[in-house]
């Protein structure tokens, strides 16, 4: 059975291919048309995470790479091209998207929705019948701050933290619509926040929590408070709300007991790979793909606080004057919603099926710190004990 992959050079989708190629002799790559050399990129994903040598090398021979453009009716393909490539397949994988907290819903829309969208009318073409694998987010379950999210529920009626949120939906409500139609199941995965402990790489795409460091740094940066190795930090605007320890003092809003649910994104593909090994009902299969303990929102602070050199409070509403850091933080409404949650992803259906085996390593400050600080540089010189650049990774 031939399998296609959207988003392969992605967070997830690197590791979605690692586990699919432990299973398959060879993936065809749907790739972005214009984004780059597909092989390169995901070589070097493949080099730095310690592949071995041969591994690495056989890989040109093992990708078929289709430029496509998700964005497009028929993925911007020729009529005959993209019949070609429906009939050679018996199983795709979607999960390309744009995981912009901050983007606008046309955008979203065009990425999330339409190219689901495509993605299903090739499946529909399918001489095989593709079964569908789309990967969704947890967070379709909106804005529901508290009490628990359940596998099958899919509505709109807490609205959404961001049109991200609602992209996905909308994509998900799609999928039903379309399997209902046609008469085909789909697996419909929901991780939550992915994160990894290997150390950022400029040639490595970036998790969520790096996104944030990145925002609040450059918003330290910008309101003239210096960068969090020096301590140049200077007054904190018109409103200054001040510095503690030295500490430029940022308020988001926040629960003091909110958590968060962090999958590594290592087990999360593990698990998604796993599920497509069960037969489909036929219809919908929707699953959450979490982690069996939600990180407190504190954790998630202390992180920041040490990483941005911040000293982060977290408030009831938002304060009526903002400091000049407040307010540039401000412009990214999606990145702080989050501080405010404190439900649950109900994944009874995984653990019934997988048991304890469900269950992964345990997401602590050390396991995220890890992941967002960068490798020291190798020192120069002869070494007792020389660093290999990045921790190996196991492969299937
Ligand atoms: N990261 C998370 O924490 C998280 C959590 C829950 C769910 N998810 C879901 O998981 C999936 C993968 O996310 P990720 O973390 O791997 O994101 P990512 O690192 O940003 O990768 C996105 C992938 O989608 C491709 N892509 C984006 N926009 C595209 C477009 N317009 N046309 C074609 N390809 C496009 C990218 O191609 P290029 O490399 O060429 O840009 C890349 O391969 C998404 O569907 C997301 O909603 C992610």
């Amino acid at each position: 059975m031939h399998v296609a992959l959207t988003g392969a050079t992605g967070f997830l989708g690197l590791r979605l291919l690692r586990r699919l190629l432990g299973t398959h002799r060879s993936v065809t790559v749907l790739a972005r048309a214009g984004s780059g050399d597909a092989v390169h990129r995901i070589s070097r994903f493949f080099e730095l995470t310690g592949a071995p040598e041969p591994f690495v090398a056989g890989l040109p021979g093992r990708l078929r790479v289709v430029e496509t453009e998700l964005e497009r009716p028929g993925l911007g393909l020729s009529g005959p091209a993209f019949q070609e490539l429906a009939d050679g397949l018996g199983a795709i994988w979607h999960s390309a998207g744009s995981i912009n907290l901050e983007g606008d819903l046309p955008e979203l829309r065009r990425t999330n929705v339409e190219g689901t969208r495509h993605v299903l009318e090739l499946a529909a073409a399918g001489r095989h019948s593709p079964v569908v694998h789309h990967v969704s987010t947890a967070f379709v379950a909106g804005r529901r701050r508290e009490g628990v999210a359940y596998e099958d529920e899919l509505d709109d009626a807490y609205g959404f933290e961001n049109a991200y949120e609602r992209s996905k939906y909308e994509a998900e409500t799609l999928i039903h619509a379309w399997s209902r139609q046609h008469r085909r199941p789909v697996v419909v995965l929901r991780p939550s926040i992915l994160v990894t402990d290997l150390p950022p790489h400029p040639e490595l795409p970036s998790h969520p929590l790096q996104v944030i460091e990145r925002i609040l740094r450059d918003a330290r940066r910008t309101a003239g408070l210096g960068s969090p190795a020096s301590d140049d930090a200077g007054p904190d605007g018109p409103h200054g709300a001040g510095l503690r320890d030295g500490r430029p003092r940022l308020r988001l809003v926040g629960h003091p007991h909110g958590r968060l649910n962090l999958t590594q994104v290592e087990h999360a593909a593990e698990v998604m790979v796993r599920l497509a090994g069960r037969t489909p009902s036929g219809g919908v299969d929707t699953y959450h793909v979490v982690h069996d303990r939600d990180v407190p929102v504190s954790t998630i602070v202390t992180l920041l606080e040490r990483l941005v050199g911040l000293s982060i409070d977290l408030v009831a509403t938002k304060a009526d004057a903002l400091s000049a850091l407040e307010a540039l933080v401000d412009f990214y409404p999606g990145l702080a919603a989050y501080l405010a949650h404190r439900r649950r992803f109900d994944d009874t259906r995984v653990r019934a099926l997988f048991g304890p085996s469900a269950a992964s390593r345990p997401v602590d400050l050390d396991y995220l710190l890890r992941g967002l600080v960068p490798r020291d540089p190798v020192p120069a010189g002869p070494s007792p004990t020389p660093k290999a650049a990045f921790p190996s990774a196991r492969y299937a």
